[in-house]
């Protein structure tokens, strides 16, 4: 066999669909609003599920999947929550209540799941090399001793003119990781309500320490944004929607 023919071999090849409905997808876009008020019902539990679902389908740094979903479900802690929420009519009305958090403390065993779970049936030398090395990425240790040694680095190799990727140097850093690629998921959560007839709030008007209460987070979880679903009540968008002249955000250089 040619060297050719064994790499062409070992390739995974995944066509991309072109069947897709445009105007169907503009219209999910375009549909959803934020809506403060809700009707009465339910969203039913096999959609909720599949929109979760979809959720994680979002693009996430290095396949870490930094984040949980709750969807609070008791009677008493959604009471808090909408308290939490300081009584916003889209967490009062809400038929789901789902708080979205953000970890920095599952690195090391996201990693590891990368290798265990790789979709081959054993995970390639190059992505267990990778898995090894990334979580340090991200990590910054205790007491910041892992972000000081990358500082450093970092210093050293820019003296070497060696480019280097995005890297945690403190919790502050770190944190902002994990919030970036959970705001993807949550992007993806209610456009997947969206397509399914039904809408949504995201809300990051809560208090946050009322939150990490309710939930019990540790210092590594971050709630990100509480996100209100259900069924669009006739008045339950505000205002129409509205942007700014589009030369103020998209510049060609
Ligand atoms: C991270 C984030 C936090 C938000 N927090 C709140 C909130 O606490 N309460 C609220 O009524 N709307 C909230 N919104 C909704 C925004 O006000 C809304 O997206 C914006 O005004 C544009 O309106 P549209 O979503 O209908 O296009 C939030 C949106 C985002 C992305």
């Amino acid at each position: 066999m040619t060297n050719q023919a064994k790499t062409e071999k070992k390739r995974y090849f995944e066509p991309a669909p072109q069947d897709i409905d445009v105007e169907n997808f503009k219209k999910v876009l375009t549909s959803r609003r934020s809506v403060r008020k809700f009707t009465d019902k339910a969203i039913p539990a096999d959609i909720l599920d599949d929109c979760l679902d979809l959720a994680l389908l979002a693009p996430n740094s290095s396949n870490l999947q930094p984040w949980t979903f709750y969807v609070v479900q008791s009677t008493d802690q959604k009471k808090q929550l909408v308290k939490a929420c300081l009584g916003q009519l889209a967490a009062k009305t809400a038929a789901e209540l789902i708080i979205c958090v953000a970890r920095t403390d599952r690195i090391d065993e996201m990693a590891k799941k990368n290798i265990s779970d790789f979709p081959f049936p054993e995970a390639p030398k190059a992505v267990k090399q990778y898995y090894r090395f990334i979580p340090y990425n991200y990590k910054t240790g205790y007491f910041n001793a892992v972000g000081h040694f990358k500082k450093v680095a970092f210093k050293v190799a820019r003296t070497l003119d060696k480019q280097l990727p995005v890297t945690a140097f403190n919790p502050a850093d770190a944190k902002l990781w994990a919030c970036k690629t959970t705001a993807l998921a949550c992007e993806n959560l209610v456009l997947a309500l969206r397509a399914y007839g039904f809408d949504s709030c995201m809300m990051e008007g809560f208090d946050e320490p009322m939150v990490r209460e309710i939930l019990k987070l540790n210092d590594e979880q971050y709630p990100v944004m509480v996100i209100g679903a259900g069924e669009r009540a006739k008045d339950g968008v505000f205002f129409p929607q509205y942007r700014f002249e589009r030369e103020l955000f998209i510049q060609k250089v």
